[in-house]
């Protein structure tokens, strides 16, 4: 960290415009060094806290170095972030723009304070004292795979993701031990997925005790490594499943030790017999996938599927294998394209070679499109951060768009839910009630007005990447 500043005397009295004009990216080192406590006269307006999404490299920027490491970041003409390194892995990124009146936010060593009417806040940008005020707006922060960062945009929500739902152990009684596999944990998400939590279930009536599961890091990105212990353990297929997470946003990895008896004859074994799919008209599902396993002993081999079709529709589902000998994954995916709205089935019957096959039943349910939105039509969408206002309605009510990602959007009603108001889009970026001044993040969140108010209302957005329109139901 910088120690001091040399240039940074008048840093009290610096006003938005002059930070930006004097700033590119500043350490905290200097904030805290030059900024004093004078109270300036601050614009009335407030303006954008919510910047367009930059990069940065952390590993080039020193300040970012160790956990609790901070620095400013001002890129172009945008407002000031405050970045923080919050574990080894994981960042956080909030705007410095003060959510009273607009003024820049100093930052020190023990938090974070306004100069205009003083607002005070911690470091998480929660505000504690001072002129009464919202929590200053929390930032996007996404993880390129080159490890630098996308900073800005409104915070989206973590998302959880597995880069496999399925793992598969095979040994015999006295073979090798089965090597250690991993699934990697990764944010798909904005902001930081934090405490992961994972557990252990072995299969109704089974043995337990041979699998151990290790976690490199309790926060996302995150390595799981799974081991089997075979030990002693007899011929037979034992299972336990994995969750990793908590709540509706878990997700379970099905893991299996096949022990076999080689001289006994190979068996075909699916993780599921059933698969639903369910998607509005023009939208394509996301894929699922089957883990088909040899529950015998030797090779099991010449995977293939074939597909029969119900009454209602044919051609609309594909099925393929990674590889044709067993342990092999199955990955199915409806196409729903021009089929109308209705329920549609189909048998895929796995086949392999001197084995009896086995069969998967699939449903999949095509519904109305609801609101369907051209996304040229909407110049504001092409950003991360944009908002389009009145792009149709929903229930009766208008609806606006905001682009959360490069490959999703939220959909809010444009009620406001103080007294029901229709909120007009400022800026192309955020929303504000005409009736009692409440301000609203392009996320929905409410920021700041005389009234506390909730969050605008979301809608369902179905996008798939990619794709020149989206859906709102
Ligand atoms: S602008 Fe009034 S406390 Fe920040």
């Amino acid at each position: 960290m910088t120690p001091d500043h040399p240039s940074c005397s008048g840093c009290g009295h610096l006003d938005r415009r002059q930070f930006l004009a004097s700033a590119s990216v500043l350490s905290l080192g200097a904030l805290v060094a030059g900024c004093g406590d004078g109270v300036i006269s601050g614009p009335e307006q407030l303006p954008d806290g919510i910047p367009q999404p930059f990069r940065i490299d952390p590993a080039t920027i020193p300040e970012l170095a160790p956990v609790g490491g901070r620095t400013v970041v001002v890129s172009g003409a945008s407002s000031p972030v405050l970045v923080e390194r919050v574990g080894s892995q994981q960042f956080r990124a909030l705007s410095l723009v003060c959510p009273h009146r607009g003024s820049i936010v100093n930052v020190a060593a023990d938090g974070l304070r306004c100069p205009n009417h003083d607002a005070r806040f911690a470091n998480n940008g929660t505000w504690l004292s001072g002129q009464p005020t919202a929590d200053l707006t929390p930032l996007d922060v996404r993880r390129n795979a080159d490890g630098s960062l996308l900073v800005g945009g409104a915070l989206t929500p973590a998302v959880l993701g597995l880069d496999r739902n399925a793992i598969v152990f095979l040994t015999t009684p006295t073979g090798n031990a089965p090597a250690a596999q991993t699934v990697a944990i990764t944010n798909g998400g904005g902001g930081i997925l934090g405490n992961l939590a994972v557990s252990l279930a072995y299969g109704a009536n089974q043995r337990t005790g041979w699998l151990a599961i290790a976690l490199s890091d309790s926060a996302a990105p995150a390595t799981l490594t799974l081991t089997a212990l075979r030990g002693t353990l007899p011929v037979g297929n034992y299972t336990a499943t994995v969750t990793v997470g908590v709540g509706s946003g878990a997700q379970t990895i099905a893991v299996s030790l096949l022990i076999q008896d080689p001289t006994t004859p190979a068996s075909l074994q699916l993780s599921t017999a059933a698969l639903t799919f369910a998607a509005p008209v023009g939208t394509v599902p996301a894929a699922q996938t089957v883990q088909c396993n040899n529950a015998g002993g030797g090779t099991l081999t010449g995977l293939s599927v074939a597909i029969a079709y119900g009454a209602t529709g044919t051609n609309w589902l594909s099925a393929s294998f990674n590889q044709v000998t067993a342990p092999a994954t199955l990955t199915v995916r409806p196409a729903v394209g021009a089929l109308a709205v209705g329920t549609y089935t189909a048998i895929i019957t796995v086949l392999a070679a001197g084995v009896a096959s086995r069969t998967v039943a699939v449903t999949l349910t095509v519904s109305p499109a609801g609101l369907v939105v051209t996304l040229s039509a909407w110049p504001a969408l092409a950003n991360v951060g944009g908002v389009a206002g009145s792009v149709g309605n929903v229930n009766g009510g208008p609806v606006a768009i905001t682009r959360l990602s490069a490959t999703s959007f939220g959909a809010f009603s444009m009620r406001c839910p103080h007294a029901g108001t229709t909120i007009t889009v400022v800026s192309g970026t955020s929303f504000r009630c005409p009736n009692h001044g409440a301000l609203f993040n392009s996320a929905g969140v409410w920021q700041s007005s005389p009234q506390r108010a909730e969050n605008l209302t979301p809608l369902t957005v179905i996008y798939t990447p990619g794709a020149t329109t989206l859906s709102v139901v």
